[in-house]
This record gives C-alpha cells, structure tokens and sequence, in this order.
C-alpha cells in the first residue's frame, strides 16, 4: 500500500488576531507550514497534497516546494470538508496521513511509529495526555478502545474531565475515508464538517481504530494563538540548540539562542548568549561567537572572532578573522584571512585582502582593498555622488591616514601613504605620502566673538 500526506492548511486562524494567514506565521525564521512540510519529505510519501484557501497564493507562494499538490479549499467549512478537497486526486489504494498545518513540532519519528504500529486496514489517530487538554477535541474509549472524538464546543461536562486528546493526526485507508467523508454532516455547535466524526463511522464499520499516543505534548501542540506560537518556538530553539550540542557546538546558555533558519557549524565552535542567527549561517572551526551578534546568511571562516555587538548580514570571512565590537558587515562584504573590522566600521560590497585592519569609526563602500592594508580611523570612501555609485580601489600594502575622503571613482597605489585629513579626488601614486590639506596656519590678531545685547 501506498502513502498519501494532506496537510490541512486553509484556516485563517482568527485566534492568531493577523493579517497573516496562520500557517505563514513565522517559527524559527520559517513559516509553521514549511516545518510540517519537511516532516512530511521525511516520509518519502508517494504525494502530498496542502489544502490552502485563507491567505491564497500567498501560502502557495511561501512554501515552493517541487512536490506538492495543492487543493483550494475556497469557504473553509471545517477539516472534514478540507479533507475532501484533496480526495478526488487521492488514490483510494493508499494510506492517507492528514496533517494540520498549525501542528508544527512534530516529528518524523513519531509519524513514522504511528504508520508501523498501525496494520494496513486499520485506522490510527495520534493523541496525547494534556495537563490542560482546553480547546482540543477529547478521544472517548470504551474498554479502552477509541469510540470517538467529541470537539470541545460539543463535549459533556463529563468529556470535557478527559484528558486524552486529538492532535489532529489521523491515518486511515484512502478508499474507505472516502466513503466516510461523502457521509459528513455539519449538525453541530459550529455547524462545520468535522473530519473528527469519521472517528465513529470507523467504529461503525467494524473498523478498528487505534489511539496511539504520542510521547510528548509538546512535540503535538497545535498553534492557535500567539502565546501557543511563543512556546513553540521555545520549544523547537531548544530542541535546535541540543542537536547542535550534541555535535560538540559549546553554548554559554542553551536558552538564550536563537536560530531562525539553518546553523551549520564545524568543531569547537561557541556561542555566547544572545547571539541571532538567520537564513543559512555557517561558522567554521573554532569560530568564537560573543555575545549580542545578529549574524544573517552569513559564512564566517575558521578561527573566527565575533566579538560583542555586531550586525553581519550576507558576508563572508576567510579564516582567523576579527570582527567588532560595534561593527556592521552587509551584503557584499568578503573578508580574505586574518582581517581586523573593529568597532563603528561598516563595510559593504567590498573585498578585503589578506591581513588588511580597518579598525575603527569608518565606511567601506563599493571597494576592493588590497593585502596588508592600514585604514585609518574616520576613513571614508565617498561612493555615491547622489545618483550612482562609484568603486575605489586601495593596492597592496597602502597606508591611509587617519580621517581621509576617498571620492569615488579612484584608486590608491600599492604601498602608498596618504595623510590624515585628506580629501582624495585624483588617483595616488604608488609608495611614497600623498597629502591633500591646506597648510596649517595661526591668525595673528584674531579676537575670541562677543555676545550681541539683545536690544
Ligand atoms: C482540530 C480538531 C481537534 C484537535 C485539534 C488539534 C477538528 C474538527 N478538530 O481542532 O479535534 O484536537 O485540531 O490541534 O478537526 N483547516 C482547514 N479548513 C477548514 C478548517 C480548518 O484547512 O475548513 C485547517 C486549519 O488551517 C488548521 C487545521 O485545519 O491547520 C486545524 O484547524 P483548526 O481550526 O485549528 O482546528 P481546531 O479547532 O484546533
Ligand atoms: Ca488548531
């Protein structure tokens, strides 16, 4: 027998109080959807189907997986209707998995111990123990043997006490969940097609349905709201953090982390506290991450330093480079091996040879800046004439004092010195000081402005 995934994802998820659909609510830097979505690419399922309606093309658009099929579900009546949505292509020899989109910790494991614990013919829902089960739908047994769900807004008193609830994962066989579906009625508080009352149908038929319990409840939360969305994400930066522990990543506090995306790390790489990483972040060997950095799609070489209260964002640094305190790396800014950016430096679309020191209070634009490089503090490179932008270009070995303007377009020489204070228009020659300042003078004479009487 095959295996069919739908994940239902069309609810607006007025609870989330959002113009943003809820399943393009944001955990760890990724949509709830995508993390359903790799959940279900662990499978290797034979096809899996989202149902989408609130929000549109814009979740379609979000998630631009290759192998998906996508069924509209135009009115959102309720996850029976939205099931049915994604049958009519759904072969009816498969097993079909229904996920919700809003159930984002799940893992692969645990849907992968449902679908072997549970025979082919049978049916399957995953459900758990909740401490405060509120707002989730109650599995009823009897002897045992799960009878049915019963939603909490329809529940007795008496059902409402049970603790055991849906998570929202059901596995049944792809032709007999059809039959059911086509039976549904919406005669009930919130008159939607509840795709919970197969439950009983199941039953009904003499089909045999098997509550299989989830170890945490944690890992099987549906987000609804924004605090549940604040405890996912809690929750899955823990469990982020651990895997990276596990391959010997050093964390002064596993709880103040935050990965939204992917960190890749070689060995002996640490991390201090309130460091943010976003997109694809690679730091290499004995790379040293200090605390307060925000590092976003960024690859930082091997024995690199980040010290305290950086901003790096789509740079790349060769190996034993330092960066910071209070620096800014943007888009464009390539770091070669053993480069100094030190504090209120910014760089941007620049490269910077071997060795080369920028260490303080300057903006490095649209520049190529060579080996062994001094720029001095309070260096600027003048890059936009208010319209375009312009490139300087600094050779090998160059001094440039401290305070110089370089008006771009223009090039300094290798192992050129250029004065402190210079505004440098035309190209420098080669080794030798270049200065561009008037000649400093005293007046004799000059008397100190008086204050004007106001009248
Ligand atoms: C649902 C279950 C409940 C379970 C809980 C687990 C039903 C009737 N109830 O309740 O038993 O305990 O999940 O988290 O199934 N959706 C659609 N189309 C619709 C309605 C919903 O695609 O017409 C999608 C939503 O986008 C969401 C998922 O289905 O991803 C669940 O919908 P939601 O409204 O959150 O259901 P719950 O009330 O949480
Ligand atoms: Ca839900």
């Amino acid at each position: 027998m095959g295996l069919s995934i739908i994940i239902l994802a069309a609810g607006q998820g007025k609870r989330m109080r959002s113009s943003l659909p809820k399943v393009l609510q944001p955990l760890a830097g990724k949509p709830l959807l995508a993390h359903v979505l790799a959940s279900a690419d662990a499978l290797a399922a034979d096809d899996v189907c989202v149902v989408y309606g609130h929000g549109g093309e814009a979740v379609k658009a979000a998630n631009p997986t290759h192998n998906i099929r996508w069924a509209l579900q135009a009115e959102q009546l309720g996850t029976g209707h939205a099931v049915q949505q994604a049958m009519p292509d759904t072969p009816g020899e498969n097993r079909v998995l229904i996920l919700a989109g809003d159930v984002p910790l799940l893992t692969p494991m645990t849907l992968a111990r449902l679908l072997s614990e549970t025979p082919q013919a049978d049916m399957a829902v995953l459900t758990v123990d909740m401490d405060d089960p509120t707002g989730y739908g109650r599995i009823v047994r009897k002897n045992g043997r799960v009878k049915c769900i019963v939603e909490q807004k329809d529940a007795s008193a008496e059902q409402r006490a049970l603790t055991e609830i849906n998570t929202g994962v059901i596995l049944a066989p792809g032709d007999k969940l059809k039959g059911w579906l086509a039976k549904l009625g919406n005669s009930n508080s919130q008159g939607e097609y509840y795709l919970t009352d197969v439950i009983a149908m199941a039953v009904a038929d003499g089909v045999e349905v098997h509550g299989i319990k989830a170890n945490s409840s944690v890992e099987v939360m549906g987000i609804n709201d924004k605090k549940q969305l604040a405890i996912a994400e809690r929750a899955l930066q823990a469990r982020l953090v651990e895997e990276l522990m596990q391959q010997g990543v050093g964390f002064a506090d596993p709880a103040r982390v935050d990965i939204r995306g992917t960190l890749t790390c070689g060995k002996d790489v640490f991390i201090d506290i309130n460091a943010v990483f976003e997109g694809n972040v690679e730091l290499g060997d004995d790379s040293k991450i200090e605390s307060n950095n925000l590092i976003r799609n960024s690859k930082l070489g091997a024995g690199t330093v980040v010290h305290s209260n950086c901003h790096i964002e789509g740079a790349t640094t060769g190996s034993h480079c330092e960066i910071g305190p209070f620096a800014r790396l943007r888009p464009g800014a390539e770091l070669a091996n053993n480069v100094k950016v030190g504090n209120f430096v910014e760089i941007k679309k620049s490269t910077i040879a071997d060795g080369s020191k920028v260490n303080h209070l300057t903006y490095i634009g649209d520049a190529e800046i060579g080996k062994n490089v001094n720029v001095g503090a309070g260096t600027i490179t003048c890059n936009y004439d208010g319209v375009n932008k312009h490139k300087t270009k600094i050779g090998d070995g160059a001094f440039i004092g401290s305070g110089v303007e370089l008006v771009a377009p223009v090039e300094v020489g290798a192992g050129a010195t250029i004065g402190a204070g210079s505004t440098i228009t035309r190209k420098v020659p080669e080794d030798g000081l270049t200065l561009e300042r008037s000649k400093q003078k005293s007046i004799e004479g000059w008397t100190k402005p008086v204050k004007k009487g106001t009248s």
